[in-house]
């Protein structure tokens, strides 16, 4: 594609059309310039390519395909290997789709275990998610599919986030919540990245200068297409002149209009409406060249393969008392738990794959070599079992020589658009537990879910596999671990913490307030608990084997560690081992630890490896606020190498040469963050972290009861009209009707918090800006003037898409 010349040829109206989508999957194409559409769908973890109804929540069906595990399981096989083989396989599925760009992989960090989108996410740590994610861009991008890294940035709640404004300090954002997406571009180049909904210190993510072009493609070097998410889009044109190129889905011609409007009373500048379509047209132009030279062919049967190897190498034992795993075939097993038979393997949202095929948990322990002796839901829902269901499933227990039990969240509590309420399991299923253990002690939990669970009930079973959400495959995957076919792996790449009460953000976390302030700073998760000495039911890291490793003669310098690792036990397997770096003397806070490289190491018995890890230029750095720069502390530092961050098996101190700096931070103006006792930052001590001493003025706009574009429907409860008030009330109760019911009605959360502006951004060009105005007016208490409004501008709107369409038809001759 000659796009210098494209670009010359094309008119200021067609560049502004370009630049946002036909529909809501596909880009806008111009034949007579040989521009063809290309297809974006989900994305992470198979395709979810809709030829029908087409929606952003998953809530239409979409073709047939893999399912493999969530990213959050797949994170804990801490195999960059395995995440490239997974990302190559959802290429070549997207191909045989006829998708172009893969809107994956999700690299925010689990910064709260409540955000309902987890499950979508690597981990709480951002070199782990960054190195992850580069694993799967470089597979995805192998087949001539473009991925696409998102949601960019620091969007870590699902309630309220296309108007929530996340507050964060810069070496916070730098260190925590941009650090995954460094990587990854750096070392994977992903083609395309999507903006988030959310506003980052006052700013939409989608219009932020700092984040797109100062960070992104200056700092970054990043080169690739930056694509809003789905309605993130507040004003295009600001988008455009801040780095963004092409806004999704189909926002009709109000914000090609906008642009041209701009470009001609001087307002956005041509250039940037050129790097914006020359951006957009690498893109397509790219997928265009890769894609012909790739076979289109999927062997679904090798993809089902592909997904199970992959929760077999990701799902981690947490508990194995008296080694009551693996199992003994012959012995007699009772299977309880819906989840046995209605397997959760994904979450829910944009996500949601339509699987090719799912492998039933309890269709597979038949084939074993297992005695089955029954099965028993012993709990369905939310509802408690009656006494005669509870007395068929004790019976039942009670006649095993070990029960199999299946729990796990349910499916409203994992899903885009909403969040969870708590960190539990529901009440029947604790309830099921503590009665089938008082009649059988020999109980094995198999817990579903994509984010930490709290588990007071843990002294209840003796084995607990957590198999996360693994995929079609899943099934499958558990039973070779249960039988020993497969020696487990998977470590964790999130605490669990005994209760959400100790989690840093736990009096930060508010999704329903629009204002997301981290307070906590850079201390989320173990970077929190070991800093404070938290004890949490399972730490980062951890995760069991049916072996045992030893590690030995570790050396350290500058630029590498190296040490040996010996399968001191009877099976062979493999170990996942960790580097953490402290700096106890340091002139700057710091967590007690943080991950600074990792291997994943297969051992045959008895086989001692010597194993080499380097370190990289993120090893020893820290973002300076002060000078704006990353810089290298000199001193002594720890290096710990741990098979968790609670296991430390070895560790020796060096010294490096760093850089010179002033100092960054006064001890006496952020005693929490010195101390790491960050629970309970106050507004003044945060204020300074963020701004330092001069605080800017802040929205105060919040409760207002005069709704604008950017406010959201759920706000009406304040509306002037009592009209408003009233359909306030009568989607509220919807909400909470089904929220009582634990049913996932996507819709309502949809339009509960959507801000007004989505009306006009994700209806296809039927309804623009100035007819969301005439709305809010009908809204704010002006009925009369409002409906007349809409009246005009409906007739107005109509007028002026018919001599655009035309204006279109006439250039593409
Ligand atoms: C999600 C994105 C997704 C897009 C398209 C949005 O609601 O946040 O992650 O890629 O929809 O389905």
């Amino acid at each position: 594609m000659d796009i210098d010349g494209i670009i010359s040829k094309m008119t200021l109206t067609e560049k502004a059309i370009f630049l946002s989508g036909k529909n809501a999957w596909e880009t806008q194409e111009f034949p007579q310039y040989g521009i063809p559409s290309v297809w974006l769908a989900d994305g992470p973890h198979g395709i979810r390519r809709q030829s029908g109804p087409a929606d952003h929540l998953g809530m239409n069906e979409s073709n047939k395909a893999t399912c493999f595990p969530t990213s959050s399981l797949i994170a804990n096989s801490w195999d960059i290997l395995l995440s490239e083989k997974i990302g190559e396989a959802l290429g070549r599925e997207a191909r045989f789709h006829g998708v172009q760009v893969l809107l994956g992989p999700g690299v925010n960090i689990k910064r709260n275990p409540l955000c309902g989108r987890n499950f979508e996410y690597f981990s709480e740590d951002p070199y782990l998610s960054g190195k992850m994610a580069a694993g799967y861009i470089n597979g995805v991008q192998k087949t001539g599919t473009a991925a696409c890294i998102k949601h960019f940035a620091a969007n870590s709640q699902e309630i309220c986030r296309m108007t929530s404004d996340s507050t964060v300090d810069e070496r916070t954002l730098r260190e925590i919540y941009l650090t995954a997406f460094e990587i990854a571009i750096k070392e994977s180049s992903p083609k395309s990245l999507m903006t988030s909904y959310n506003k980052v210190n006052g700013v939409y993510a989608n219009e932020h200068h700092h984040l797109l072009i100062d960070i992104l493609r200056k700092e970054w070097g990043f080169h690739g297409c930056v694509i809003s998410d789905w309605g993130a889009s507040d004003s295009h044109t600001e988008g455009v002149r801040n780095g963004s190129s092409l806004e999704m889905p189909a926002p009709g011609y109000y914000s090609s209009s906008e642009i041209t409007e701009a470009v001609s009373n001087g307002c956005l500048k041509m250039d940037s409406v050129n790097e914006r379509v020359h951006e957009l047209l690498d893109l397509i132009d790219w997928t265009k060249i890769t894609a012909t030279a790739m076979p289109k062919t999927v062997n679904h049967d090798e993809h089902h393969s592909i997904a199970q190897s992959a929760a077999e190498n990701s799902i981690v034992l947490l508990k194995n008392e008296e080694n009551i795993l693996p199992l003994k075939a012959g012995i007699k097993v009772a299977v309880l738990g819906d989840y046995a038979i209605h397997p959760r393997f994904q979450g829910s949202g944009s996500s949601m794959v339509n699987p090719a095929q799912v492998d039933i948990p309890l269709t597979v322990l038949k084939t074993t070599g297992l005695q089955i002796i029954g099965f028993s839901k012993g709990y369905e829902g939310r509802k408690m079992p009656s006494r005669r269901e509870l007395q068929q499933t004790l019976t039942l227990a009670g006649q095993a020589d070990c029960v199999l039990l299946y729990l796990g969240l349910e499916e409203a509590a994992e899903s885009e658009a909403v969040d969870r309420k708590d960190m539990r399991l529901n009440a029947n299923q604790i309830f099921l537990l503590e009665k089938v253990s008082a009649v059988n002690p020999n109980v094995i939990v198999l817990l579903s879910g994509g984010s930490a669970i709290e588990m007071p009930w843990r002294n209840c079973c003796k084995a607990i596999l957590y198999i996360g959400l693994s995929g079609q495959a899943g099934a499958s995957a558990a039973c070779n671990i249960l039988m020993g076919k497969v020696n487990p792996s998977g470590k964790l790449t999130e605490s669990f913490p005994e209760k959400y009460e100790d989690t840093p953000a736990f009096h930060y976390y508010m999704p329903e307030c629009r204002k997301a302030e981290y307070r906590e700073g850079i201390y989320v998760g173990y970077r929190y608990y070991k800093t404070n000495g938290i004890r949490v039911a399972y730490p980062f890291g951890y995760g069991l084997s049916y072996t045992e490793f030893e590690y030995m003669d570790l050396t350290a310098d500058e630029s590498k560690v190296t040490f040996s690792l010996r399968n001191s036990g009877d099976m062979d397997g493999a170990e996942v081992v960790q580097l953490y770096i402290s700096k106890y003397d340091s002139v700057i806070f710091r967590p007690e630890i943080e991950l600074k490289g990792f291997k994943k190491i297969f051992l045959k018995s008895g086989e001692t490896q010597y194993i080499e890890i380097n370190f990289d230029d993120m090893a020893f750095r820290f973002y300076n606020t002060k000078t704006g720069r990353w810089e290298t502390e000199s001193g002594q530092y720890r290096i710990s190498i741990g098979a968790s961050s609670e296991d430390i098996r070895l560790y020796s101190d060096i010294s490096i040469q760093g850089t010179e700096f002033l100092p960054t931070y006064n001890r006496l103006e952020l005693p929490d963050y010195f101390s790491g006792q960050i629970q309970t930052v106050g507004q003044d001590e945060f204020n300074m972290l963020c701004y330092g001493k001069h605080v800017p003025k802040t929205d105060s706009n919040a409760e207002t009861n005069i709704l604008s574009r950017n406010d959201a429907v759920y706000q009406m409860k304040n509306a002037n009209n009592l009209g408003s008030r009233i359909v306030f009330r009568i989607l509220d109760w919807m909400k909470h009707s089904n929220d009582k019911k634990g049913k996932l009605n996507l819709n309502i959360y949809f339009v509960y918090y959507l801000p007004f502006r989505g009306i006009a951004k994700l209806t296809n060009g039927n309804v623009n800006m100035e007819m969301v105005d005439d709305i809010l007016q009908i809204i704010n208490g002006k009925p009369w003037s409002g409906i007349k409004q809409l009246i005009q501008s409906f007739r107005k709107a109509k007028q002026e898409k018919k001599i655009r369409d035309s204006h279109l038809r006439t250039e593409k001759k």
